[in-house]
């Protein structure tokens, strides 16, 4: 029999209630959001709407018994809340995330072993020297060609400047990569805050740019290094330096075959895109226009676009698929009800794009999404112990009215992967934003928690 030891859930930043109803199901409408995060110690180092609560996985671990030393699994890990939080916990974990930029950022806020008097040393230095240094030199400085036209029409001249010589004196004066990685990721941070426009997700909206007074980025900047490194001095108080559990954070596909043995998983969390037409390659674009990473469209399909499971039309070349054969015969064999339930309404999406000014390619979205899914749970049911639980937090959609009730659909085809019970709990509801829009569905949509025990 397995000896458990207890999780120490008194850990930084995680001595509030669990979210947790007392009948041990979950609860709390914002666990699905980034809400709680922003406010968490390393969590906040880069504001990820796409990213969940931390206490999601806290009250995942806690409901569902793990314990110090198993392993947890995140087959969509992004910037890495549950690796950070399993790391605070003592739970080693593995995730994959395919998006470069937003696995870097994961990467960054999984490094705690700085020496912190060190450090303090070097912030200090460092703070001071940039500062003069963007003083010196911001009066001078031509930005002409620096970036691509959009991180123009985001910030008012000076603000663009100091944060073009920060990028410099980071690049030249970080020696050390971790210490060049935490300033890359601050000055990161510093984008969404210092600028003019609406940077709010997912798109940018640059028109607002000039109605807003300039921010002062040094300052956001300094702020920021500063809120980060006392995250640091937090999560070293709570914790041994060098003692960590296992956080491994792959780069990849996970889709694909992971290196994990069959059953070493105790209990798999995530929350994959939702297929809502987000276009998740697009929403890190001012950031690497501004790292110079990506020029333009092209490099961020290229870059980001092409390598993520398909959850946007844009993803989508439609010369490349047959509308009537899109979805898998695998998910057929495997979960008929489903293959049943999806095909004539992918097939009912085919006809209402002809009928539609933007022609969106809905119909092929959804087919290649749950093609998608499907591998994906398929490796996650491989590497699950008996008994171990996946949890996936999800929203259902409604593209062109019609309602494709994703969470339903993914209990059942974990069913049909050999999965012995599907359990459903409802967050909250969703889509409430949109009422009073005369062009959008009425459908109810909701975000929940799809539980599926091996
Ligand atoms: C809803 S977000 C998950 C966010 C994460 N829970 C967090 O708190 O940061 C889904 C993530 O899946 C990633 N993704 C999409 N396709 C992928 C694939 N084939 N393999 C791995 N990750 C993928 C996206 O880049 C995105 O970061």
């Amino acid at each position: 029999m397995k000896q458990y030891k207890q999780l120490h859930l008194t850990g930084v930043g995680l001595d509030e209630p669990l979210p947790l109803e007392n009948n041990g199901l979950y609860s709390g409408k914002d666990l699905g959001t980034f809400k709680d995060s922003l406010r968490a110690p390393v969590h906040r180092w880069f504001k990820y709407p796409a990213g969940y609560s931390y206490k999601f996985v806290r009250a995942s671990f806690e409901q569902f018994d793990i314990s110090q030393g198993d392993w947890v699994y995140d087959p969509f890990s992004g910037t890495g809340t549950t690796l950070v939080s399993a790391k605070q916990l003592g739970v080693n974990a593995y995730g994959v995330e395919a998006h470069t930029f937003v696995h870097w950022v994961a990467e960054t806020k999984l490094y705690w072993d700085f020496d912190l008097d060190k450090l303090n040393r070097q912030f200090n230095n460092f703070l001071s020297t940039s500062y003069q240094f963007v003083q010196d030199n911001v009066g001078d400085v031509s930005l002409n060609g620096a970036f691509p036209e959009l991180v123009y029409k985001c910030y008012h001249t000076n603000d663009l400047k100091e944060l073009y010589l920060l990028r410099e004196f980071i690049i030249q004066e970080a020696s050390d990569s971790h210490l060049q990685n935490f300033f890359k990721l601050a000055l990161t941070n510093t984008l969404r805050e210092a600028a003019a426009a609406g940077t709010g997700w997912p798109y940018i909206s640059p028109r607002a740019s000039k109605d807003k007074p300039a921010k002062g980025a040094l300052r956001v900047f300094g702020k920021i290094v500063q809120d980060m490194f006392l995250d640091l001095r937090v999560i070293q108080a709570n914790n041994t330096p060098g003692e960590w559990p296992q956080a491994l954070n792959i780069l990849g596909d996970s889709r694909e075959k992971q290196n994990l043995a069959n059953g070493q998983i105790d209990i798999a969390l995530t929350s994959p895109p939702y297929l809502n037409n987000y276009d998740y390659a697009d929403r890190t674009r001012l950031e690497t226009y501004f790292w110079g990473i990506t020029k333009s469209w092209g490099d961020i399909t290229r870059e980001y676009r092409d390598k993520l499971i398909t959850a946007a039309t844009t993803q989508i070349r439609r010369s490349k698929y047959d509308v009537e054969t899109a979805l898998n015969q695998e998910v057929k064999s495997v979960a008929a009800d489903v293959y049943k339930t999806l095909q004539p309404k992918i097939l009912q999406l085919a006809e209402l794009r002809l009928q539609k000014g933007g022609k969106k390619s809905y119909d092929l979205m959804v087919a290649l999404y749950f093609n998608d899914i499907f591998q994906v749970m398929k490796e996650t049911y491989r590497v699950l112990r008996k008994g171990g639980r996946f949890c996936l937090i999800l929203g259902d959609s409604a593209p062109y009215g019609v309602h494709i009730q994703t969470d339903n659909l993914i209990g059942e085809l974990g069913l049909g992967l050999g999965f012995s019970n599907f359990d459903y709990h409802k967050l909250r509801t969703r889509g409430g934003k949109w009422k009073d829009n005369p062009q959008r569905h009425s459908v109810p949509l909701r975000e929940g928690v799809v539980v599926l025990t091996k």
